[in-house]
């Protein structure tokens, strides 16, 4: 059964958040109560970490299967340890360097944290935010706040609260609305229980970013079909799908700006509305054959990777049939960009030049 409450939103500032609605959103949590905050990468669906049934919740309101595990958010080193056993060196020295931040550790778990949390796996995903209203949020509910993103389960992640609101209204009993996240894409999820660190989910912090710190990091490129997909959470192939089917474009960016236009024109020819997720120079090319969405300048991989998320809602909340977008490269964020667009296109890839 679906968790239903009645929704509430507060209004709160990202920069320097004010202690009224702190307060209530904490003791919410510590209720046992699902609170959605901002982060710096995207919105979270929060509940109280060390509380079996709040996380419960979570899950229930999400709709999402209680196989694919949930990211715990601490404030302090000190909750680390609670969490966590037999953490190696190396999560220390990435957690140093890159937290409060866009960061998820995976580590086997401590005696008596919930197994739900990591849906009876041995493992916990463990991650200190840097944005000032989750962090003044775990500081105040004084426990660690399970959180996975604020969307319906394989949807878009939440960037505004007004996504948060679309996917979750009624499902979680208050929503924080610090205004837009800054990254737009999630935290990269780093699997530290293995032999060599490996890469679960590219995201905000970058693959060369992490290996100035540890080098034999490795990334796990693999996508898995529904039915696979309990053995490597995460890696499930249909995820952040918009309603329209989305086509993904790759290879040199002349013979795909072409073969995106001719698309368009297929498209049109059959009667449908085709939505383009676009770099702004991309625009005149393309620009009057459907409903454009541009997600910043090419090189910009920081703009698009912030407006990626809300560009796939935007282009469904026009009512498109079809989505096509391009590839931006595998460098620095391009990485995260091309998982998602991957998973939004559920595969659908094509290939030109
Ligand atoms: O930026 C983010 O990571 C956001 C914000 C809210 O922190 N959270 C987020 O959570 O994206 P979620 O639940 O949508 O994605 C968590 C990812 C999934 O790919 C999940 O499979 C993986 O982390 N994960 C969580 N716990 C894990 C575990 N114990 N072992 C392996 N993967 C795990
Ligand atoms: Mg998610």
């Amino acid at each position: 059964m679906a968790y239903s409450t009645e929704t509430r939103v507060f209004p709160i500032n990202p920069d320097n958040p004010e202690a009224e609605p702190i307060r209530i959103a904490a003791e919410l949590i510590r209720e046992g109560r699902l609170v959605a905050f901002p982060t710096e990468t995207v919105y979270g669906l929060g509940a109280n970490a060390l509380d079996a049934e709040a996380i419960d919740k979570i899950y229930r309101a999400k709709r999402r299967p209680a196989s694919d595990p949930v990211i715990a958010h601490i404030s302090d080193m000190a909750q680390l340890d609670q969490l966590a056993q037999n953490i190696p060196p190396k999560a220390y020295e990435l957690a140093n360097a890159f937290w409060p931040g866009a960061l998820t550790l995976v580590l086997q778990r401590a005696p008596g944290i919930p197994p739900n949390i990591a849906t009876g796996l041995s493992t916990v995903a463990i991650r200190m935010p840097a944005h000032p209203v989750a962090r003044a949020l775990i500081q105040a509910a004084g426990v660690p706040i399970a959180a996975p993103s604020a969307n319906t389960f394989t949807h878009p992640s939440a960037t505004t609260a007004e996504h948060v609101l679309t996917d979750l209204r009624d499902h979680v009993d208050l929503v924080l609305d610090g205004g837009p996240t800054h990254i737009g894409l999630e935290s990269t999820v780093v699997d530290m229980t293995g032999d060599i660190p490996s890469v679960l989910r590219p995201g905000g912090v970058v693959l060369d970013d992490l290996k100035t710190i540890i080098l034999d990091v490795e990334m796990i490129e693999r996508y898995t079909s529904e039915s696979e997909h309990t053995s490597a959470p995460g890696q499930m192939l249909k995820h952040y799908s918009p309603k329209a089917p989305v086509t993904l474009f790759t290879g040199p960016l002349y013979s795909v700006l072409i073969a995106m236009k001719e698309s368009c024109q297929m498209h049109k020819e059959r009667g449908q509305r085709v939505g383009l997720l676009l770099a702004e120079e991309d625009c005149h090319h393309l620009g009057e054959v459907g409903v454009v969405v541009s997600l910043g300048k090419r090189t910009d991989l920081r703009s698009i990777s912030h407006h990626l998320f809300a560009g796939l809602r935007e282009l469904d909340a026009q009512h498109v049939d079809v989505i096509l977008a391009r590839d931006f490269g595998r460098a620095g964020l391009g990485a995260a960009l091309w998982d998602r667009l991957v998973r939004a296109a559920e595969g659908n890839v094509i290939k030109v030049g």
